[in-house]
């Protein structure tokens, strides 16, 4: 699974700066690590307490902390963002930044940061129509710093126009962009299976397959940062499941196919990353088989429900399908044979090889017969690519 990235949050004493607080929780249900640096005026007007709490990490303050001598704060704070987010900015934070000022932690942080800076500004209407603030802010848009501008409307003071913070979608979707994160499955219902089944012999004996779930975890992890409302039907795997919108686990082909079928209806779209066992066997002994003094043993297997054939039978109009195909002899013949007797949507073929692997060689196949094949790459770069095919499908009905 990639890495969650890390946002350092700079609150300053704006009166917007409890609106920093939801910011954390959505930044966080997205995946991101969140650090809160506060200014001493932010303190005085929102408790650390708060931001501790929903981040889930100390806020830092002091840029000589009592504690910690074996790390320089704000280096090790700079070096840490992957984004450095200003939420609300006060023209007096502005008005330093633009002067190169480092005299306290935020002002010292963000002199240090090398990653992107996004500064959404939150003033009196009379402070942001200030010539001195306009220059402020021009210097710091043009030494490339994000500005996501403040609104119109009624601000804390009473007066009405300029200054109020930007909404927090508008500020949320700008940071994940910064990230090179995209929004473009927001609120779209879609299932990913992941992970292999087992299934059982008897009650300590399963039949099952190499699949580590990676690529599966990836699409569920990655389309649920674009704003999907991911229903994740997972078996066992060797990585942990991101955090979704609901999480069904199962272990056998049969509970997959149960799950997939009753989720398919709120969905727009089925990705069938998991690694289905074809055959189950067909008795489960109910206590454990013992060794007998024969040399063979005879298992009899029978076929378990093509859970994509049978979704793709009863979808509602405008549900995409895509499947995956793993295939140790001629991967774009069968892979395309499979799309056309499932009548699927997208089809990812990829060699038996890649099966448990970090890495993936695939080849994205769609009904019109586009063929588009890649080099090896992480799962989870191939995750992206997938699911920018799949939007486009989608989108068509959206
Ligand atoms: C109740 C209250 C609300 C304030 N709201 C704002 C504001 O929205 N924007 C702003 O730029 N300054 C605001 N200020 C003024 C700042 O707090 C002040 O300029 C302070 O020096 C900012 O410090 P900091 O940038 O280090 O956080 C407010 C002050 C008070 C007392």
């Amino acid at each position: 699974m990639t890495k969650a990235p890390n946002i350092v949050l700079g609150v300053t004493g704006s009166i917007a700066a409890y609106k920093a607080l939801d910011l954390v929780g959505r930044l966080r249900k997205k995946g991101c690590r969140v650090t809160v640096i506060m200014t001493g005026n932010a303190c005085k007007l929102v408790g650390p307490a708060s931001f501790e709490a929903l981040s889930g990490n100390p806020v830092a303050r002091e840029l000589f902390p009592d504690s910690k001598p074996q790390n320089i704060e704000h280096i090790s704070l700079a070096q840490l963002a992957d984004v450095l987010a200003i939420v609300p900015a006060s023209a007096n934070f502005i008005a330093k930044a633009a002067a190169g000022i480092a005299d306290d932690l935020l002002t010292t942080v963000a002199l240090a940061v090398r990653a992107p800076v996004l500064l959404a500004p939150a003033m009196n209407v009379n402070m942001w129509e200030n010539r001195i603030v306009r220059q402020n802010v021009k210097r710091l848009a043009d030494n490339g710093w994000r500005m996501v501008e403040p609104e119109s409307g009624r601000l804390a003071c009473g007066a009405e126009g300029n200054g109020r913070l930007a909404s927090l979608d508008k500020i949320e979707n700008e940071i994940l962009c910064l990230l090179g994160w995209k929004d473009d499955y927001r609120d779209i219902p879609l299932i990913i299976t992941a992970g292999r089944t087992e299934e059982p012999w008897d009650p300590v004996r399963f039949i099952s397959n190499r699949s580590s779930g990676r690529m599966g975890m990836a699409l569920a992890e990655q389309s649920a940062r674009r704003g999907a409302k991911v229903t994740l039907i997972s078996g066992p795997a060797d990585v942990p499941a991101p955090e979704v919108f609901k999480h069904i686990t199962v272990n056998t082909a049969a509970q997959m196919s149960q799950a997939v079928l009753k989720e398919l209806p709120h969905n727009r779209a089925l990705i069938m990353a998991a690694a289905v066992a074809d055959y189950a066997p067909k008795n489960i002994a109910s206590g454990k088989i013992k060794k007998n003094n024969d040399d063979d043993m005879t298992l009899t297997l029978k076929k378990n429900p093509d859970i994509i054939q049978l979704a793709a039978g009863r979808r509602k109009a405008g549900t995409v399908l895509v499947g995956f195909a793993l295939e140790t002899d001629n991967l774009i013949a069968n892979a395309r044979k499979k799309l056309a007797a499932k009548k699927l949507d997208l089809i990812v073929a990829n060699p038996a090889k890649t099966l448990s692997s970090e890495n993936i060689q695939a080849v994205i196949i769609d009904q019109k017969g586009n063929t588009a094949k890649f080099p090896p790459m992480p799962k989870s770069r191939l995750a992206g690519l997938i699911l920018d095919r799949t939007i486009k499908l989608i989108g068509a009905d959206k």
